[in-house]
């Protein structure tokens, strides 16, 4: 069955390694059929939450920037693969503030309903802590699931990645196999 598939890829700098494993997911998950949305968070412009809540009656952030625009796709899509560096062990910062941002999914009729999460880091087993951020976040949410994750380790400089054959077939097959 063909499903909406959102792809995040939340790395900033040239040559992302986790955005080249989110790419290399994008071509799998369109060769089995799904339709796919792939957004950078690049030169989007997203502030932090102020917590002020009104997202709670309004259905959407008061704060007027890129993020309510992408909260609407998390709302409207079946799947929702993220793509993070590692930052000290957890996910980078620009993806909390996203997710942070979306808020309004609390009192959303969202159709979301699988989560994968693609990281790339320095070290080796990494993923496990940002699983837990992950995790937290899908357990505010009714009817989420954390459906899979490739663990990119041992990649640090730009497009160090591209030398591991593996890890390109892996996030292509995460994708396959949605
Ligand atoms: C601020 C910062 C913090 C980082 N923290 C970690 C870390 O805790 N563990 C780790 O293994 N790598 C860490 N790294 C390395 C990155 O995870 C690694 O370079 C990764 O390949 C970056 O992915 P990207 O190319 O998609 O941005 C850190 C890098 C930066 C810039």
């Amino acid at each position: 069955m063909s499903k909406n598939v959102l792809i995040i890829s939340t790395s900033l700098r040239n040559g992302s390694n986790s955005e080249v494993l989110a790419k290399e997911a994008e071509k799998g998950a369109k060769a089995a059929g799904h339709n796919v949305e792939f957004v950078t968070l690049k030169e989007k412009n997203i502030r932090f939450c102020t917590g002020c809540l009104a997202c709670q009656k309004l259905g959407h952030c008061v704060i007027n920037d890129d993020a309510n625009a992408i909260t609407e796709k998390i709302k409207n899509t079946d799947v929702i693969i993220w793509a993070t560096p590692i930052y000290y062990y957890e996910m980078c910062g620009q993806m909390k503030t996203l997710i942070d941002r979306a808020n309004s999914l609390f009192v959303s009729d969202y159709k979301l309903k699988e989560v994968y999460v693609i990281t790339t880091s320095a070290d080796t087993g990494a993923v496990q802590t940002v699983l837990n951020g992950i995790n937290g976040w899908i357990a505010c949410l009714n009817g989420v699931k954390l459906c899979g994750y490739l663990d990119g380790g041992n990649v640090n400089e730009p497009s160090e990645v591209l030398k591991y054959q593996k890890l390109l077939e892996q996030a292509f097959n995460l994708g396959k196999n949605l």
